[in-house]
């Protein structure tokens, strides 16, 4: 902490009050609305998790049930949404920059009531990544599938194959895991443009545009690059050691809250196990936790001190590889999971929220002439 109660990066400041989220990070726990995501992640729905953050209690059965099917008859796209897809899709516009910009017309069809907006807005969010991933291979856009969950769903719209079991309970447990994770860079921007009494839209494209960046939601697809550069463990180490002695940082370490390794690798790690066992390449697991295991050494030794671990993002590289996604899907799909994270902080900030706005500590010049004269 500096002079003024300057922290910079608002390190430990506590900006709200929230009942959707804790992490402590000495301890390595995260509970989602009174659940633990060791539990809560591999076994519930992801429309049952989304119902429980957005009204603080599991749904019953039939409420489920009702949920599940409202969210299904909201996927499609309105035309202009899907024009703009269409347009951008030839200059290979990065996914995440065209869910940025498709998300924002997405109130041009849409209920202006802010509940029936945020389910359609979290209805919406895998047709645009589905969509605008086939068109920009040259394909056409798969329909959504009312019969199919939201993951299901996605996954047959990515390749038109209806997904296994397994690939549609690896990516529901993705989904689950990175729903919500407290005050966050992205879920921090949503609160604060819904806060001076914006709209919800707004908030959903700010935090697209502050998930994207690679020390956010943008490590995955660096991370995986790296262990297929690696390629096999005998060159884990001097390649990892390369990096850092040029100052580099290793991708899916490190984070701003957990001291120790974060809970969600290790949800992500077992379900990337069960998921290659079921149905994948075991050889990429063994090297990725080869990996992990000289990353984590190598931190301590070249940032001693620091308690660099594993986080979220190391772990969603192998599963979501895993699952058959491209890396460049990674971090559209962290979105697609997190929108119903950003969507409740919405709710919370709505109901209780003041005006977000802190100072800012003065660190320029002064005038040095007479009042009404510019000092050049
Ligand atoms: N690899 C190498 N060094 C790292 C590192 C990493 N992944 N993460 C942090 N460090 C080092 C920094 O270089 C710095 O060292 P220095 O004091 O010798 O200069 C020190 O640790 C503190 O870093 P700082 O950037 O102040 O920490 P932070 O709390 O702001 O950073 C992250 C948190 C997540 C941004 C950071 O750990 C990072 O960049 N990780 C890699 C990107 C990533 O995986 N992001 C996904 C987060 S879920």
């Amino acid at each position: 902490m500096q002079e003024n109660g300057y922290k910079p990066g608002l390190e430990g400041v506590v900006a709200a009050e929230t009942r959707l989220s804790h992490v402590d990070g000495q301890r390595g726990e995260l509970i989602i609305a009174g659940q633990r995501v060791e539990a809560l992640a591999p076994q519930a729905s992801f429309e049952a998790v989304v119902f429980l953050l957005w009204n603080g209690r599991f749904p019953t059965p039939s409420e489920e049930a009702e949920f599940v099917a409202d969210l299904a008859s909201r996927r499609q796209l309105p035309a202009a949404t899907m024009q703009l897809l269409t347009a951008v899709a030839p200059q290979q516009t990065p996914p995440m920059d065209a869910l940025r910009m498709a998300a924002a017309t997405l109130d041009l069809d849409s209920p202006t009531d802010n509940r029936a907006l945020a389910t359609t807005l979290l209805a919406r969010m895998p047709t645009i990544v589905a969509a605008y991933d086939r068109l920009r291979h040259g394909q056409q856009p798969i329909p959504p599938d009312p019969a199919l969950g939201h993951a299901a769903n996605y996954l047959q719209m990515l390749d038109g194959k209806r997904p296994s079991a397994a690939r549609s309970r690896a990516l529901e447990t993705y989904l689950n895991t990175v729903v919500d994770h407290s005050l966050n860079a992205s879920t921090f921007t949503a609160r604060v443009i819904i806060a001076t009494q914006s709209d919800m839209v707004s908030a959903i494209v700010g935090a697209i545009g502050a998930l994207k960046g690679p020390l956010h939601g943008g490590a995955p697809g660096p991370a995986l690059d790296m262990v297929f550069e690696i390629g096999t463990l005998d060159r884990a180490e001097p390649y990892l050691r390369q990096k850092l002695e040029a100052g580099e940082r290793l991708m899916g370490f490190g984070h701003r809250v957990y001291k120790v390794r974060d809970p969600r690798a290790e949800v992500l790690a077992i379900a990337a196990e069960h998921l290659f066992e079921a149905d994948g390449d075991k050889r990429l697991y063994e090297l990725v936790k080869g990996v992990e295991k000289t990353a984590v050494s190598l931190l301590a030794e070249y940032k001693p001190g620091r308690n660099l671990q594993t986080n979220v993002e190391f772990y969603t590289a192998l599963l979501l590889n895993g699952i058959g996604l491209e890396t460049a899907l990674f971090t559209p799909t962290f979105a697609i999971g997190r929108t119903a994270g950003w969507i409740a902080h919405c709710f919370e900030q709505l109901e209780n929220g003041r005006l977000i706005r802190p100072s800012a500590r003065y660190v320029g010049a002064y005038p040095t002439v007479n009042e009404g004269t510019i000092s050049r």
